[in-house]
């Protein structure tokens, strides 16, 4: 059976947000190519620092399987065991210098967060969750990029349509029916 973390919130929240959870059971299903257009369309339009567009993205289909499967071995295990079940895999990373002058960009990682919440955002509009994962082996999936452009890995991320939690081994199960918590607001704002 599918299913659905959605929180009590103290105050309002969009639904995409709030519906929006990291599963590990992925329900076997395709995801159209549209779909997947959209994703990073919905992503190109975040902001970033003078329209600089850092982030890059790496994106293989399930039914690739031989490059999926490249994509699973850059995982640590513990991510390869659920993951390896998405319908999408993807490596998102940054380039770390301005184009126009080749300075720093202290803002690269921050502009690929706003890209990947505006592809994670959209996904859930269509139903398609997605898992973020920081456990992974940087310099094999910095391969996936071009060499010459300098291009830093930064996470990878699994999507798919929801599936059932009993497929997963009993830890997974337990982490997949946990209830999902939050800080209070009181612990990271100041309202002055
Ligand atoms: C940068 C980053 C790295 C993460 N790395 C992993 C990971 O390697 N494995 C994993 O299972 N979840 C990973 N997560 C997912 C977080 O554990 C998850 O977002 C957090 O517990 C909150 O749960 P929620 O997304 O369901 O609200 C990562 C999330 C982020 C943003």
């Amino acid at each position: 059976m599918k299913h659905i973390k959605i929180p009590a919130t103290k105050f309002e929240i969009n639904p995409l947000i709030l519906n929006r959870w990291s599963p590990r059971a992925f329900f076997q299903k395709a995801i159209s190519q549209d779909k997947i257009f959209s994703l990073f369309e919905a992503a190109s339009w975040a902001a970033s620092a003078m329209n600089e567009q850092p982030w890059r993205y790496v994106a293989v289909l399930k039914e690739n399987e031989g490059e999926f499967q490249k994509l699973v071995d850059c995982l640590t295990p513990v991510n390869a065991v659920w993951a390896k079940n998405a319908a999408l895999l993807l490596i998102s990373g940054v380039t770390m210098h301005y184009s126009s002058n080749q300075k720093p960009n202290a803002s690269a990682l921050h502009d690929l967060g706003l890209a990947n919440q505006n592809l994670i955002l959209q996904a859930q509009s269509f139903d398609i969750y997605t898992h973020i994962m920081g456990g992974f082996d940087k310099d094999k999936a910095a391969g996936f990029f071009d060499a010459d452009k300098n291009i830093v890995p930064v996470c990878m991320m699994a999507l798919g349509y929801l599936g059932d939690p009993s497929s997963l081994d009993e830890t997974l199960q337990q982490r997949e029916n946990s209830p999902r918590s939050r800080r209070e607001l009181s612990e990271f704002l100041q309202v002055l």
